[in-house]
Order: C-alpha cells, then structure tokens, then sequence
C-alpha cells in the first residue's frame, strides 16, 4: 500500500475539542449555552443509535442535547406544529430532524419547515441556495466534513481536478459546490455518467458518494489522487458476520491513490463533529456573539 490514509476519526476528535473550547465564551456572553434538538419518528434502530451518538457528542462539548421521540402514529400536522415550536423557541440554535421518516410524512414539507437559520443540517432549499449563490448560510456536514479533510491534506484546492461521484441533495451536490467554491474543476458523475472509470481517472480529487459497495476500482484512479469515500455499506464478512465497507476499494485504491479516506475511520466521525460545528456557529450568530474568523 503507497497511500498515505486519512484519519477522519483523529481529524474529528480535535474539532470536536475545538468546538467544545468555544462554548464557555458564547455562555459567559449570552447567558446560556448552545441548544441542539434532534427530533425522532419512530423505532428505526439504525436511527435511534444516530440519535443516542448525536446526543452524547452535544452533551460531551458542554451543550445542551434535547430529543423529541416521537411515536410512529405521529401525523404531519403534530410534527410540522413541533418544528414550529422549536423555530420560537430561543434556546434552541439548531434543529435536526432524524431522516428517514417514516413513509406516511412529508420530508421536504417538514424540511421547508424549519427556520434556515436553525437548519444546521444544511438541507433547507435556502441553505442549498446560499450554498450555491456564496452566502453564509448552512452547509450539509458531511460533505463539510470531506472538505475539511481536503483542506488539512491538500492545502490549497484551487485548480485541482474534482470528481464527484454522486448527486444527492445531501452528500453529493452540495459537495460539489463547495469544491466549485474552492475553485477546483468539478465534475459530478452519476448512474447515467458514460464510461465512469475514464471519469474518474481525471480527478486529482474523487469523492465516491454512491452508496454501492467498492465499486470503484485501484485502476479507476490517477495515480497519486487523494480519495474521499464517503460510501458506508454493510456487506458479509465471509464468517458469517456482518463489515461496513466504503464505496471505494480500499485495499486496490490504496496501491494507486496519494490519500485516501478508510471506511470506517474516514468521512464517518467528520459528520458528527461538523453537526456540533454548525450548532456552535448557529448559536454565536443567532447571539450575534463575535465569533473571530477562521476560529472553527
Ligand atoms: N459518512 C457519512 O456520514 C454519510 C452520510 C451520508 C451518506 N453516506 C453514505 O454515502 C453513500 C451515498 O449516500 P447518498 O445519500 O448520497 O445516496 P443516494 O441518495 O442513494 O445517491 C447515490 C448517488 O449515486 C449515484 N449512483 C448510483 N449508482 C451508480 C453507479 N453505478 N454509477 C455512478 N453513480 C451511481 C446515483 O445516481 P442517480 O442520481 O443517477 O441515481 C445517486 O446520485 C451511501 O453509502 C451512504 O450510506 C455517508
């Protein structure tokens, strides 16, 4: 193996601590601390350890974790009413709906419900407009997340080749914005995408957002690229169990790639640190506490 791998888990532990030394400046000025509220519908258990991992993360940077466990008889009306609340409510900074809902409510109603000031999930169409347009707004976290981790390896991405396999309204587009924002030549790739692996190999950047288990191939890769996986794929171990995968595979692209993201390790730790992140900067903004540049 030549490359050199991405540790996202170390990467997120230290934003993470950074967030946390933030808070008691934002407390010691407005008299409070940062408030996430997640909201839940229903019994899905890969959701409810989501939820339990969101809420121990927020307590653990000292702010308030509150959660609404909502039944699965819950109707749009009482859920669309419970955002409602939350957007009047002040102590709350940031609102996150856990998705999937289940199949009987309406995702983009309850979505376009929340306050885009509050949306620290980033994926309010106001957000995705500001994203795209270059205003401050919110920016979906795991795609943040990838950039971060760009950023830390590379440095500078301007100029750079960027492959985005994926365009989805969460990972793949918004990630693709911000590679444009960083002035990288973007291109997104999809299940239509003609000859995929010649795509691919252009990109002195790939982000692999698929959602299909090691699809991509060591010889799909520049030599050199630094890979983002962003694929988290539960497969047979072989032994009877069970192994998460990325979309990439791993043990091919490590012989050929500069960088590369594993799985797990990689762009998975990033999501939950940068959700803390945007709850951080949602409740300096909403305070309109000084929060200096380039401090998270
Ligand atoms: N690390 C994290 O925290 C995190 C967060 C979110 C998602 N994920 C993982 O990231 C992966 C993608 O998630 P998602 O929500 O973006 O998935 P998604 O909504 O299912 O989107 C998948 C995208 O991949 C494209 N695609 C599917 N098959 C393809 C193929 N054979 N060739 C080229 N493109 C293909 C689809 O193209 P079309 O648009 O043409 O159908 C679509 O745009 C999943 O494994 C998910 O579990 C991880």
């Amino acid at each position: 193996m030549s490359a050199a791998i991405i540790d996202g888990k170390a990467f997120a532990a230290t934003l993470r601590e950074r967030v946390a030394l933030l808070v008691p400046a934002f407390e010691a000025a407005a008299g409070r601390k940062p408030g996430l509220t997640v909201v839940i519908v229903g019994e899905d258990p890969a959701s409810q350890v989501y939820v339990r991992s969101k809420g121990k993360a927020t307590e653990a940077a000292g702010m308030v974790s509150t959660t609404h466990r909502l039944p699965d008889t819950t109707t749009q009306d009482e859920l669309l009413a419970l955002v409602r609340q939350l957007n009047a409510d002040p102590a709350v900074d940031g609102i996150l709906v856990q998705l999937p809902l289940p199949k009987h409510l309406d995702e983009s109603e309850v979505i376009a419900t929340i306050d885009p000031d509050k949306d620290v999930d980033g994926f309010h169409v106001v957000n995705a407009g500001r994203l795209a347009v270059g205003q401050e707004g919110f920016v979906p976290c795991t795609p943040l997340g990838c950039i971060m981790l760009l950023e830390d390896r590379l440095g500078d991405l301007s100029g750079l080749n960027a492959v985005v396999v994926g365009r989805s309204n969460i990972v793949g587009k918004p990630m693709a914005q911000l590679l444009l924002a960083k002035s990288c030549t973007v291109t997104i790739a999809h299940s239509r995408t003609k000859d995929l692996p010649d795509v691919c190999r252009r990109a002195d950047i790939l982000v692999a957002a698929v959602g299909r288990p090691e699809m991509i191939k060591g010889d799909w890769i520049k030599p050199g690229a630094t890979v983002i996986d962003v694929g988290i794929n539960r497969v047979d171990n072989g032994e009877g169990g069970t192994k998460l995968v990325g979309d990439v595979d791993f043990a091919s692209a490590a012989e050929v790639a500069g960088a590369i993201t594993p799985v797990p390790g990689g762009v998975g730790p990033m999501t939950i640190a940068v959700l803390l992140r945007n709850t951080l900067v949602s409740a300096y903004r909403r305070e309109n506490v000084a929060l200096g540049k380039g401090a998270i």
